[in-house]
This record gives structure tokens, C-alpha cells and sequence, in this order.
């Protein structure tokens, strides 16, 4: 499909799923909840760890996103920093298991107040902290980069084992990048939001060659850098640069989304590379499988066969 067919299919798909009916649909039906076990492990935390504990069989290490985003109340937030809070005590529990958590900065209230956000990412971060666990901030719609960069220059300040998430499709990025805490992690994306045009590269080829450029800045500049992307080109181009440096992996691991490209992620870890694994779970599973939906078009005919056969 041509890039300017893509964008259309996506907007339409995005249009039509902020739709209340369609919401409702995908949610409250068999084949809706079957589409979405493809790409989230569960709705309860206890799916999530035995997702972590297959991976871990296969030398593939994890990190656990409750899923949630945009709460509407500070109460909510404060919920889902406790569902935060208790995903690390699992976590201490199984210290067996190589496993980081994702945070997004919306669900933890930054619609509401950043100082409210930022106390609830700081409790979660102490927790982190303290047994040695890594917290990554997913990246947002463009309406959230500043916000989530200033949060990550204070809690920063409050644990180094925070890290954040760049896009490549942003033009901004190249310049951001420039202006991150020194060394601090980051997982470079391509990007899964739909964005207007004027600030983001909507060619994929500029995307891709952005993703390129911002993996050598960041590398080049001392950062940690997790390759979160399926795309085989990206990740043949990342993998001979870095088996070609001294002690290259130790900064670098490629990270992947559960259920996207599973042969790609058994194949890097039985060759011996850092695999990780981004494990959705919980109820607020509907606007993740939207975006998981809209970036690739057939994913919509798995949708459509699933109604098929499930008639
Ligand atoms: P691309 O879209 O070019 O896909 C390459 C290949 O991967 C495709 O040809 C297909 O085989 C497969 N593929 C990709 N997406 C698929 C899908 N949905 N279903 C089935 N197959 C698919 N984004 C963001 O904006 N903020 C964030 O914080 C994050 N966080 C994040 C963490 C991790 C670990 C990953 C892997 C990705 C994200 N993303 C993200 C999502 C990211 O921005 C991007 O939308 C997806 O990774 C898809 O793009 P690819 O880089 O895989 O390339």
C-alpha cells in the first residue's frame, strides 16, 4: 500500500474507532476480545507474569505496560500507580525474571496536574529504584513531548533507572535528542500515533532513515538503546553496527511488541542477541489495540476472519 493510501486507512481506522459504538463492539464481544488476546497477555497482572515466565524460557526478557491512558481523575491515577506498585512487588518476587516496567505519563495524571504525575511516578520509581528495576516512560501524541521531557529531567534526578521513549516520525526528535539527560535510556520507536502532517515525516522511507540517524546520535552520545522496532531492515542495520563495536551490546537490546513478529524475537535471542518483549496487560486494552490495529492494514483482515469464523 502507497504511504498516502496507508495514512488514509489510518485516520479512517482511528476516526472510526473513537466512535462510542465501535468501542463498544470491539469490547464487549467475543471477537473483539479475541482479536485483542493476539496482542495484550491478559487482563490481570498474574497473565502478565506467566507471559514473562514463558518468555523467559526462551531467553527473552520482558517489560510489563498496565495498560491505561488519559484518566480523568486524580483518583484514577493514584489507581494505577497502585496497579503500578503491585507489579513490582510480583516482580520482586520473581527475581528469577529480567523484567523493566512502562509507564505512561497520562495515566498517571498529567492531564490533570504534572506535579500530581510526577508524585506518583516518583513513588513508583522509589519502589523501582530499590530493587534495581528499570522504568521507562512510553511516549505520547505530540500534545505530551515537552510535558514528558520535563518530567523525565525531575524524576531523573530521582533515580537514574528512568528512561524515555523518542520517535522517529517526529521531526522534533533529532533536535530533542540533543537535550536528553546525558546517558539516560532510550527506546527508540518509529512512532504510533496519528500525527498532522507538518510535524511529522509521513514517508516511511524518512521515518526509517530518521530511526537510522537518531539510533547513531544516541549511541554516539553515551545512551543506553533499546531498538524497539520489527522492521527487519532497522534491525540488520542496528545489528552488524553493533557486533562491530567493543562491548556494543551491553548499551544496546531490541525490544519488541507481544504478539508482533514472534519468529523475528525467538530468532534473535536463539542467535544470542538481547530480546525484550513489551507485555500489555489489564482492561484498558481498547485505544492500544486501535494503534496496533492501524499500523498495519491486515491486521484488519485477522479482525474480518475472526468475525468470519466466529458467526
Ligand atoms: P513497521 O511499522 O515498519 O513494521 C515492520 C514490520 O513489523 C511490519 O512489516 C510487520 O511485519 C510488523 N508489524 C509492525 N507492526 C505490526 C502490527 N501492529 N501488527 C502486526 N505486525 C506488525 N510508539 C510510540 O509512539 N510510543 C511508545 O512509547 C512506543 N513504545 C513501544 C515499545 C516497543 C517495545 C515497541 C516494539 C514499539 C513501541 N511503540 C511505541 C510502537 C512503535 O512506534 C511502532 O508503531 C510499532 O513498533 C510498529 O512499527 P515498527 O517499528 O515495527 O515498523
Amino acid at each position: 500500500m502507497s504511504d498516502t493510501l496507508d495514512t488514509a486507512f489510518r485516520r479512517l481506522l482511528v476516526e472510526a474507532s473513537g466512535h462510542p459504538w465501535a468501542r463498544r463492539f470491539v469490547t464487549g464481544t467475543r471477537i473483539g476480545q479475541a482479536v485483542a488476546g493476539r496482542f495484550v497477555a491478559g487482563e490481570t497482572l498474574r497473565q502478565a507474569m506467566e507471559v514473562a515466565r514463558a518468555l523467559d524460557r526462551q531467553r527473552i526478557t520482558a517489560m510489563l505496560d498496565h495498560l491505561g491512558e488519559n484518566v480523568e481523575t486524580l483518583a484514577h491515577a493514584e489507581a494505577a500507580r497502585d496497579d503500578y506498585l503491585a507489579a513490582l512487588s510480583a516482580l520482586e518476587r520473581a527475581p528469577e525474571l529480567d523484567a523493566a516496567v512502562s509507564v505512561k505519563l497520562t495515566q498517571l495524571g498529567l492531564d490533570r496536574s504534572i506535579d500530581a504525575c510526577l508524585d506518583n511516578l516518583g513513588r513508583i520509581l522509589d519502589v523501582a529504584d530499590a530493587q534495581g528495576t528499570v522504568v521507562m516512560i512510553d511516549m505520547e501524541s505530540h500534545v505530551y513531548v515537552d510535558a514528558t521531557l520535563e518530567v523525565l529531567h525531575r524524576a531523573i534526578e530521582r533515580s537514574p533507572r528512568v528512561g524515555v521513549a523518542v520517535q522517529s516520525y517526529l521531526r522534533r526528535s533529532e533536535r530533542d535528542v540533543f537535550d536528553l539527560p546525558p546517558g539516560c535510556r532510550v527506546r527508540l520507536v518509529k512512532g504510533a500515533y496519528l500525527e498532522p502532517p507538518e510535524i511529522v515525516y509521513v514517508d516511511k522511507d524518512d521515518v526509517d532513515a530518521a530511526y537510522a540517524r537518531l539510533f547513531m546520535t544516541l549511541l554516539a552520545r553515551g545512551h543506553a538503546v533499546d531498538v524497539a522496532t520489527h522492521d527487519p531492515h532497522l534491525i540488520e542495520g542496528v545489528r552488524s553496527r553493533v557486533d562491530a563495536l567493543e562491548d556494543g551490546w551491553s548499551r544496546v537490546e531490541f525490544q519488541m511488541l507481544y504478539g508482533v513478529r514472534r519468529d523475528l524475537q525467538v530468532s534473535l535471542a536463539g542467535r544470542g542477541y538481547p530480546v525484550r518483549v513489551y507485555i500489555p496487560y489489564g482492561t484498558e486494552w481498547y485505544p492500544y489495540l486501535t494503534r496496533r490495529m492501524a499500523e498495519r492494514p491486515a491486521n484488519l483482515w485477522f479482525f474480518v476472519s475472526n468475525l468470519v469464523r466466529m458467526r
